[in-house]
């Protein structure tokens, strides 16, 4: 059955009779895994259906809310007369998917336009709380033509809440009490504090649903807000996620794109030793996409526990993320004479936005007549091509996704098809895809030390502890 999907994948240089025994994938070993789909699909559906009792949506549910999508367009096309930058403020899950989806979806310098060549608002997203980071962006963005999304799920994530702070009191000296119409709160319906602050003060709100993790929230309101806001069909968006989500409902592996993926990356990381998970695509666009999924990847796989917490596991596999051309001139030695611990990941774009010549200058120089007359885009598949022959010659598993052009569908398909692909590989590897248990120490460390109250006991374990490691540092005397 036709699902309609535009991506294609190519592994053939993930098996053993293109790299080898040692580094590549047999057919046995596929078979094997195939034979693991049922159990996988099993837990996936308790999952779906857990979702429902107390939380409203999970991520499958997602590409199927396109009513939801239109009435977001709709009023973020409203503020769109009003402001004319949309900043978010959020961390990781809550913030990874915007600048993905704005690299990948608008012109390559959107925020540099002026408003007649834009889309739509320029969009910057805050993702850290280095104080120049802070006080620079600040410094460019103008009171009246500016709204903030204050994007966290938890509604107390201290990145996130220090930045509301700051804004909140930035605007209130220059806009006085009109602060408030500068100001979105996306969070949960009813917890935490963004969502107390939210009620009280009477900030507008859009809600993240409750079943859908942080890294998994980017086709919710969480990644779909900042994207209406700077002009991008977030229907197709989702119409194109939908399209993929039905693919990753066959039950067979082979016609299962997210579980054939899951699969290949599995088997080169337990069977084959490549515990690192590099993704390069050819495509400037898909550059932040290669960051958006290194977390999504990290944080599922990277798991100390089994599933039913009976085992120590220590399972996970290192996402890299690297852009063709740019980095041939930079990671792709390590990849081909390095240690032979990785997959590779390519993505090709068949049509671009612009069809640019290299112009036929200098035409005295003979060695640049192979470029004269040639397309940017020929030259860029010329290395693409290159490089997954060079990887492939010395052994270097790898494969190719391909799309025949980066578009608002194309991206909605690569975004399941990727939150498919990590769910599925977090359960061949038997771990809990939807926690992360290991940043909480360091997050409660922070509390203590910054004196949120709860946290002395911690406070005094800490202290206790560092003093007890012998200090061993070098400073210039
Ligand atoms: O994937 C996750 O759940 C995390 O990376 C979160 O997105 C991140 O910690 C931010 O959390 P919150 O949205 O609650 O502020």
């Amino acid at each position: 059955m036709s699902h309609n999907i535009n991506v294609e994948i190519d592994y053939s240089r993930m098996m053993s009779d293109a790299v080898g025994n040692e580094h590549g994938i047999s057919d046995a070993e596929m078979a094997q895994i195939a034979s693991r789909k049922p159990s996988i699909d099993k837990w996936l559906s308790e999952f779906r259906g857990a979702g429902k009792a107390d939380n409203p949506t999970t991520f499958f549910d997602l590409p199927d809310k396109t009513e939801e999508a239109k009435l977001i367009s709709d009023r973020i096309g409203e503020l769109r007369d009003k402001f004319d930058t949309f900043v978010v403020l959020g961390i990781g899950g809550s913030a990874l998917g915007n600048t993905c989806l704005r690299t990948a979806l608008c012109h390559p310098f959107h925020n540099r336009l002026e408003a007649p060549e834009r889309k739509g608002m320029r969009v910057e997203v805050l993702d850290n709380v280095d104080p120049d980071l802070m006080a620079g962006a600040f410094d460019i963005f103008d009171p009246e033509r500016t709204v903030f999304n204050v994007i966290t799920k938890s509604g107390s994530t201290a990145e996130t809440m220090s930045q509301l702070l700051f804004a909140t009191s930035w605007l209130k000296e220059r806009l006085g009490d009109r602060w408030k119409s500068h100001i979105i709160a996306t969070t949960d319906e009813k917890k935490g504090s963004l969502r107390r602050i939210a009620d009280i003060e009477g900030i507008e709100t859009f809600i993240v649903p409750g079943g859908v993790g942080g890294r998994f929230s980017v086709l919710s309101p969480v990644g779909l807000i900042s994207s209406a806001a700077a002009g991008i069909d977030i229907v197709e968006l989702l119409e194109g996620s939908a399209a993929m989500k039905s693919a990753c409902e066959e039950s067979s592996l082979e016609k299962n794109p997210g579980a054939l993926l899951a699969s290949l990356y599995y088997l080169a990381g337990e069977n084959h030793g490549k515990h690192i998970a590099v993704m390069m695509p050819y495509s400037q666009r898909l550059r932040d996409f290669a960051d958006w999924f290194r977390q999504l990847w990290a944080e599922s796989t990277g798991k100390r526990w089994n599933l039913s917490r009976s085992k120590e596991v220590y399972a996970g596999q290192t996402p890299v993320k690297a852009l063709g051309v740019t980095d041939q001139h930079s990671q792709v030695q390590l990849y081909i004479e390095g240690p032979n611990n990785k997959t590779i990941t390519l993505f090709s774009v068949e049509d671009y936005e612009s069809s640019v010549t290299i112009p036929a200058e200098h035409e005295y120089i003979d060695d640049l007549s192979y470029l004269h007359g040639r397309l940017f885009s020929d030259l860029f598949a010329a290395e693409r091509i290159g490089t997954e022959y060079a990887l492939t010659a010395a052994n270097r598993p790898n494969l190719t996704i391909s799309i025949p052009k980066v578009n608002p569908r194309t991206v909605g398909e690569l975004i399941f098809l990727y939150e498919y692909v990590t769910a599925y590989a977090c359960l061949l590897y038997d771990v809990d895809p939807f926690d992360q248990p290991g940043v909480e120490l360091g997050k409660d460390v922070t509390y203590a030390q910054m004196g949120k109250k709860g946290y002395d006991k911690l406070l005094a374990t800490f202290n206790e502890s560092r003093n007890k490691i012998r200090a061993r540092k070098f400073r210039d005397a």
